[in-house]
């Protein structure tokens, strides 16, 4: 076995099956920091329009450009946005910014799956083009989605790779020279650390990549 360098920290090891599940959740969201926010939109049973955040929200390909969701499980119920996702085979992922981030907040309390929380929080309403899924009309950017694949997470509940079909943007979203690279500084979005806390973009560091050779 290697051995540790001479200069390495004498770190303090928790062992995460010794914790309780909450100590783990926040180790966990206060360790994987900033999260982008995946503010999911989908339809439920008749057409009722459902929204709510998922920071467990990653980039996982581009070629097919593909995103997942870990939707957690609610007294062991699966959560609306996982059941609508589930049988609609589709959602949208909204790009949460400053102006949205309040509502987005307020979209993360329980409500019923009856309720329509476009409604309830007043959102303005969008209909994706590509995916059978409404979209926050005020957001910058919205990804629609399809489902790819749905991995169970046991009692964790389920993490939803969704297949992104189309992007949509905000013409005030300019690229970058030459390229798709959306210019962030105008984007804006909001991420999340662990408990309540919330950044936008810090100082931003260029780094070019190196050759290896
Ligand atoms: C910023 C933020 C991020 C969240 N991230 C997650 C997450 O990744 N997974 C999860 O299951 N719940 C997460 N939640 C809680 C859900 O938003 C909440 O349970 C919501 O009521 C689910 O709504 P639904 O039943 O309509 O799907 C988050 C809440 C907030 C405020």
């Amino acid at each position: 076995m290697q051995k540790a360098s001479a200069d390495a920290v004498e770190h303090r090891v928790i062992q995460t099956d010794e914790v309780a599940n909450l100590d783990r959740y926040q180790l966990l969201t206060s360790l994987v920091v900033p999260r982008p926010i995946g503010w999911v939109s989908t339809y439920g049973k008749n057409g009722v329009l459902n929204v709510a955040p998922f920071s467990f929200f990653s980039a996982v390909a581009a070629s097919p450009m593909l995103v997942s969701v870990s939707i957690g499980t609610r007294m062991g119920t699966p959560k609306d946005s996982l059941r609508n996702i589930l049988d609609q085979k589709a959602f949208c992922v909204n790009i949460v910014t400053e102006v949205q981030a309040v509502h987005m907040n307020e979209t993360s309390a329980d409500f019923p799956p009856e309720q329509d929380e476009f409604k309830r929080v007043g959102l303005p309403i969008g209909v994706a083009a590509n995916v059978n899924a409404p979209y926050v009309a005020n957001c910058p950017a919205v990804l629609e989605c399809e489902l790819f694949r749905e991995l169970n997470l046991g009692n964790a509940g389920s993490m939803i790779v969704g297949e992104v079909k189309a992007v949509r943007l905000d013409p005030s979203l300019e690229f970058k020279e030459d390229s798709f690279l959306v210019d962030t500084t105008v984007l804006k979005p909001v991420a999340r650390l662990g408990g309540s806390e919330y950044t936008l973009l810090g100082d931003i560091l260029v780094i070019p990549r190196p050759t290896g050779r």
